[in-house]
């Protein structure tokens, strides 16, 4: 259906796509992980000619979409694109934010547009909003009408630029709930996304950009479980944890809570884990203070597969510190129960950082 070959892009000198080939058939649903800044929006900007690339063709059903004579209007209205940040039209109702493009571009009645509209509505659960405007809906809300907006042209390709990573993690699971009912009815989509256990059960294939070409690419199983080049090893550990960086007493700990409810859900962990893992951060936190606002602590949170565990590392510059020092070697230990959540507690000195790596039980 799409064929993109020696796709490259610059900007200015900045080489961003190198030489990108990809070949997507029709009812494929294919992820596209890599590093910020790789040029995973960009490629998508590309096949939607939102970019005009600085060399190789992207042909959809044969037609080559750089040649002059192509009617490009036509073709982007194939394929649609849904943005991280919505773009919605604030100052139109849901309703007329859906209506527009169906009534301007396809030539249709409001009538007919309306009905269409309250039918995609309904699929992405939000008909009773028809009549707010965007600033009245949630972040998940707002996206899933985005989704229904898109829907509107009756594409038959749908590229998503990183559809959850601007909503709070309460909201993402209902917008990814909406992309599976898509793939489930075989719309072809091209995702570009952090969400790995989502990439996992609902792509074909996951391709890995990085260096301005598709690194690695495989199916979910082989990308996620068996990364076979450094970078794409090193990249999927990096997004199976999630890092957090403390840089005062008074930050805030209900965006930590519900980052580390929301990894717990991802890594389907016990729910005891789950709250262990709540006060031994709390608790570690609070050891903490005093270096706070001096040396900012680097919180890495990652399941280990290997090791069956989670594994959970406190960073810090500055001078020798360990706040678990005192606690372990006295009978403190009790007061925090820290010593019987863990299974290992090691503290390491390297260069001029503290490193406090803890295996939980
Ligand atoms: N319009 C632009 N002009 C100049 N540089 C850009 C433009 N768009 C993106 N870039 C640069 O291209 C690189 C890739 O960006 P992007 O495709 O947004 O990466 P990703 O989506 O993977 O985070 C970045 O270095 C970014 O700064
Ligand atoms: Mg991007």
């Amino acid at each position: 259906m799409i064929k993109v070959e020696h796709l490259s892009k610059n900007f200015g000198q900045l080489s961003v796509l190198k030489d990108v080939n990809i070949e997507i058939r029709e009812g494929e649903v294919i992820s596209v992980i890599g590093p910020s800044g790789s040029g995973k929006s960009t490629l998508l900007r590309c096949i939607n000619l939102l970019e005009r690339p600085s060399g190789g063709s992207i042909r959809i059903d044969g037609v080559d979409l750089l040649d002059p004579k192509t009617n490009v209007p036509k073709i982007r209205q194939k394929m649609n694109m849904v943005f991280q940040s919505f773009n919605l039209f604030d100052h139109l109702s849901v309703m007329e934010n859906l209506t527009l493009a169906p009534i301007k571009l396809l030539g249709k009645s409001r009538a007919e547009a309306e009905r269409k509209a309250i039918e995609l509505l309904t699929l992405v659960g939000v008909a009773d909003k028809a009549g707010n405007f965007p600033d009245e809906l949630s972040g998940g809300q707002k996206q899933r009408v985005a989704i229904a907006r898109c829907l509107t042209m009756d594409p038959q390709i749908i590229l998503f630029d990183e559809p959850t990573s601007s909503l709070d993690p309460t909201m993402v699971s209902e917008v990814l709930s909406v992309i599976r009912r898509l793939a489930r009815g075989g719309m072809t989509m091209v995702i570009v996304t952090h969400e790995m256990d989502f990439a996992r059960d609902v792509s074909h294939r996951v391709l890995y950009i990085d260096e301005g070409v598709i690194y690695e690419s495989g199916t979910p199983d082989e990308l996620f479980n068996n990364p076979r080049k450094e970078k794409t090893k090193a990249f999927i550990n990096r997004i199976r944890s999630i890092n957090h960086h403390i840089t005062s007493p008074t930050y805030d700990i209900y965006t930590l809570h519900a980052e580390i409810g929301a990894f717990c859900e991802k890594q389907i962990l016990p729910m005891k884990t789950r709250q262990n893992l709540l006060t031994i951060v709390e608790e570690m936190l609070k050891m903490y203070t005093p270096v706070l606002s001096t040396s900012p602590v680097e919180m890495t949170l990652a399941y280990s597969e290997k090791k069956e565990s989670v594994e959970l590392v406190f960073e810090n510059t500055g001078k020798p510190f360990n706040p678990l020092e005192k606690s372990l070697s006295s009978d403190e230990s009790g007061s925090t129960g820290i010593g019987s959540m863990t299974q290992s507690i090691d503290y390491q000195r390297v260069n001029d950082t503290n490193r406090l790596t803890m295996l939980l039980n």
